[in-house]
């Protein structure tokens, strides 16, 4: 999410500035914004749109000066605009802020402050910030930093300046990225090392609860709290490009890590007391949620798997029945839906042509719709009833990975909302879930180990040209996701199948040393499945099976196996999707082609 830079020492701070957001560029943003100290007052400059429509403004009006931060906003709560640009200042303009992530109680700070008499001129959470700052203050930055900090929840990256102390600028990191550069008689924050690079390569990556405090001659790091912290500077050996994918080769590969964190991202804010809370983003009343007769969920490619294990999971909690289908056929088969039918289009983007067409289909026919987007401000969200944002963070590599798990979780929240309203479930047993859902993040870093087992795997089917993946329930539907994943990367021709219905066709393409990737991670059905790979085994088929943590029986029936940790049922898809991302990364890297753009495809597909 978003970009952060700031710079303080003795030459011009615009360019700087402007140079580095440049750098942070391949993050994603909708817009972008500075704040100069002119040696009397902190002159604004932002807008919406690209990095280049601020530079133009700047060249009419500039901001002189060498005490600067500056931001690409990526939005989470209110729509791209000039207003809700950063950086945000109080009423008198005397603080200025720049923020990365979600301040998760910002609606009862605004009442606060509001009651207080601030005036608030834009949507964002941030703003909390910027008024905080002027509420608070003491006669010391930093000690009024801090007290701000101690009122916020949730996930943020700050740079903040003040008119009071204009030889400092205070950087905080809770829980989003932060790093801070050390240069000759200057120096900087940053939300990344590339935006950085070109002045210093040493540099402190701040911890979750730090704050460094900077003026031109120095940096003195410390907790939020007071609690001193010293720690020598790391020296970056990576180039640019390494910078960018944060020191991972490809995109893909940095997003699938930052898989916990989205999960936890996508997660925060929508529980409470132990139940999930959507009353902020779904505007339908009780009644309304308990009047729906079916739901829909509609979407493309890796967003349509996810609708798949929609299917399962809201018929299983909020006993509603479903329909999950393509949006380029939904849109075209005349489905029938009512006012009491509830459609949920799924997209990471938010401008996926068909997903918006089908969309349209749908409301035109009288259905409420509930989008699960990544993208605040996209179309999807703008022309939903309603929206459920994934906090994924922008997605680069066209494969999706980090989106496909966020939107999971979001399909979670929902199914858990309605069935707490609509009585489904008794409430305990609600709350036993919810408690699976927050472990998630913890399981899917575990997930993550099984790196080499899955590389390993992936070199030995490099070379074949056909493979399956097989499974059951909600197995079957991650295994349609690992085998789009395989084929859209990799080349590699793989098919998905339902593993009971393999002996009524498919069973006669197996042959021997056929690699087939088996996912036996759903208790209530497990038997079947091994039975089905033994029909695979009989047939020489190269077997690797993924089971639950603690399986010691699925190895007696296939080659190799890769453990999940074990969560129940319904949630398994969140980990067990995660092994085989990896192993289409693998068999791709191992084949030599290009991971982050495959061949004849898009990231955003605007087009029918
Ligand atoms: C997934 O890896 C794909 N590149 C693709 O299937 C994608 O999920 C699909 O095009 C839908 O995109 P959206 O989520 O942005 O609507
Ligand atoms: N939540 C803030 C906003 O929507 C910050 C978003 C970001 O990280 O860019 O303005």
């Amino acid at each position: 999410m978003c970009g952060i830079v700031g710079y303080i020492g003795p030459k011009q701070a615009q360019n700087i500035l402007l140079e580095g957001l440049s750098k942070l560029e391949y993050r994603g943003y909708d817009s972008a914004g500075l704040a100069v100290y002119n040696g009397e007052t902190i002159g604004v400059s932002k807008s919406k749109g690209r990095l280049s429509v601020l530079e133009d403004k700047l060249k009419v009006q500039g901001l002189p000066g060498s005490l600067g931060i500056g931001h690409t906003r990526w939005a989470t709560h209110g729509k791209p605009s000039d207003a809700n640009s950063h950086p945000h200042v109080d009423g008198a303009g005397r603080f200025a802020v720049v923020h990365n992530g979600i301040i998760e109680n910002y609606i009862e700070l605004k009442e606060e402050l509001i009651a207080k008499g601030h005036v608030f001129t834009s949507e964002t959470d941030t703003e909390v910030i910027a008024k905080l700052l002027a509420e608070l203050w003491d006669g010391d930055l930093v000690s009024t930093v801090k007290k701000v900090v101690s009122r916020l929840e949730g996930a943020y990256a700050l740079g903040i300046i003040s008119e009071y102390e204009p030889d400092k600028m205070v950087a905080v990191r809770q829980a989003s990225p932060l790093v801070v550069g050390l240069g000759k008689e200057e120096n900087f924050i940053a939300s990344d090392i590339p935006a950085i690079l070109k002045h210093t390569r040493d540099v402190h990556i701040l911890e979750d609860g730090e704050m460094a405090v900077l003026t031109a001659e120095g940096v003195t790091l410390m907790k939020t709290d007071g609690t001193p912290v010293s720690r020598e500077p790391m020296h970056v050996q990576w180039d640019v490009e390494t910078a960018e994918k944060g020191g991972y080769d490809h995109f893909m590969m940095k997003e699938i890590h930052e898989q916990p964190k989205a999960i936890r991202d996508t997660l925060s804010g929508r529980v409470k007391e132990g139940l999930v809370d959507l009353t902020r983003e779904v505007g339908l009343s009780e009644e309304e949620i308990r009047g729906i007769e079916k739901i829909h969920f509609v979407a493309c490619g890796t967003a349509y798997h996810a609708g798949l294990v929609g299917k399962y999971v809201m018929e299983d909690l909020a006993r509603i029945p479903v329909e999950t289908d393509i949006a380029s056929e939904y849109r075209y088969r005349n489905p029938i839906i009512t006012d009491k039918t509830l459609v949920v289009v799924i997209s990471q983007s938010g401008e996926t042509a068909d997903t918006l067409a089908a969309l349209r289909e749908a409301k035109k026919h009288g259905a409420r719709v509930v989008a699960i987007t990544n993208v605040v401000g996209s179309s999807v969200a703008r022309e939903a009833d309603d929206v459920i944002i994934t906090w994924a963070g922008p997605e680069i590599a066209v494969a999706s990975t980090k989106a496909y798990t966020s939107q999971l979780i979001a399909i979670y929240l929902l199914g858990l909302y309605f069935a707490k309203i609509r009585g489904t479930r008794p409430v305990e047993e609600l709350k036993e879930i919810v408690k699976h859902l927050t472990e998630l993040p913890g399981k899917a870093e575990e997930v993550l180990q099984t790196e080499q087992i899955v590389a390993e795997f992936a070199r030995s089917i490099a070379n074949h040209e056909h493979l399956f993946f097989l499974g059951r329930g909600l197995d079957y539907a991650v295994a349609l996701e690992g085998s789009l994943k395989l084929k859209e990367i990799s080349y590699i021709h793989s098919e998905a199948y339902a593993a009971g219905e393999l002996k009524h066709g498919t069973l006669a393409l197996i042959e021997e040393n056929i690699p087939v990737i088996a996912l036996a991670t759903q208790q209530y059905i497990y038997d079947k499945m091994v039975s089905n790979i033994q029909e695979v085994k009989a047939r020489g088929a190269n077997v690797l099976g993924l089971a639950a943590e603690g399986d010691t029986e699925l190895i007696k029936s296939v080659d190799r196996v890769i453990h999940i940790p074990k969560t129940i049922d319904l949630l398994m898809p969140v980990l067990t999707v995660i092994p085989l991302q990896l192993l289409a990364y693998y068999a791709c890297t191992e084949r030599g082609y290009d991971v982050d753009k495959p061949r004849n495809l898009a990231k955003s597909v605007t087009v029918e």
